[in-house]
């Protein structure tokens, strides 16, 4: 597997979540010349626009991927293009398309293009209640029940299979559910941790999908594009693991975050209303094992419940 420096980066679902943010850093580090960002459904932002070069991609288009390859001389690919757990409910056919298609459609143009890096995302959802939910551990029973979760366990045993197959350089997180300020994510379970901001600035309340007592795995947007960017600077050698490494950051009630943020907010209310999220929340797990992925690459998180509540509320009213 090549250790070749990354040169010119090519981040699917670049308007999403992750990616908005991602390209920011990646430009920073490897120059704005050499990041293309690809999004297909979102419109890219002003800022977007400016800073890097944007190209339209949709990735169950393979055709698409591999022109967008050939034409930038794209040499690393962040696969960021997904239909997140909710969202896939209510569409398992769409799901299925971007997230499985997707994937080997960008596995298969690195493997034809010679690609010498690729990041996957794949997620907490990748378990099922079957798995121990506290402390998941790396290995365990993968029994997803959502779409989502069906897509992130194939493509994960996908990217291990290409990995040992054909000596691609795959690597990929198991994300918790990312907590940001800059784009709001779109169609998942964890999406009240981040609404709950907004609304809290906003409207000084807010009405929880989940219970109150629901615990899942999250990790602020520094910790995770530092992951990121850490799992893919790390020599091959030390990347043991081409499934995909388990992540771990905070965990938290859904009421304790909201208390977290009444000590900043102390009008906010929040009330609960569980919806079909919550069963999708019970079966995922509420904190993670991330052992490995501290030993083998010296992963270590740096925000806890506090620190991101009172950055988030910051930068969130700044804008808002
Ligand atoms: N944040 C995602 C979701 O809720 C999990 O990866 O679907």
């Amino acid at each position: 597997m090549s250790n070749k420096p990354s040169q010119r980066i090519l981040v699917t679902g670049a308007t999403g979540q992750i990616g908005s943010e991602l390209i920011f850093e990646l430009s920073k580090k490897y120059g704005k010349e050499n990041v293309i960002a690809a999004g297909h459904s979102r419109a890219p932002s002003e800022k977007m626009l400016s800073a890097v070069s944007y190209a339209i991609v949709d990735v169950s288009d393979k055709d698409a991927v591999s022109k967008a390859t050939a034409r930038y001389d794209i040499d690393t690919i962040y696969n960021l293009a997904g239909v997140l757990s909710a969202a896939g409910e209510k569409n398992p056919a769409l799901a299925w398309q971007v997230n499985m298609d997707g994937l080997r459609n960008v596995l298969e143009v690195a493997r034809e293009r010679n690609i010498s890096r690729i990041f996957w995302a794949s997620s907490i959802a990748a378990f099922g209640a079957n798995a121990p939910r506290v402390s998941t551990p790396q290995e365990t029973s993968l029994i997803p029940t959502t779409v989502y979760g069906i897509c992130k366990v194939a493509g994960e045993l996908l990217c291990n299979y290409y990995s040992n197959r054909y000596g691609l350089d795959i690597r990929s997180l198991r994300y918790p559910g990312i907590i940001s300020s800059e784009t709001p994510p779109g169609g998942g379970t964890t999406d009240y941790a981040v609404e709950i901001f907004y609304e809290a600035i906003k409207n000084k309340k807010y009405t929880c999908f989940v219970r109150k007592d629901t615990v899942l795995p999250m990790l602020y947007m520094p910790d995770c594009i530092n992951a990121t960017l850490k799992l893919m600077d790390a020599d091959s050698s030390k990347i043991k693991i081409r499934t995909s490494y388990n992540l771990g950051g905070l965990s938290f009630t859904a009421e304790e975050l909201a208390n977290e943020i009444k000590k900043h907010i102390p009008e906010f209310t929040c009330d609960y209303k569980p919806d079909f999220r919550q069963k999708i929340a019970d079966s995922w797990p509420m904190s993670l094992d991330d052992t490995p992925a501290r030993e083998q690459w010296g992963w270590k998180p740096t925000y806890d419940l506090a620190a991101m509540t009172e950055d988030m509320l910051d930068k969130l009213s700044k804008r808002l």
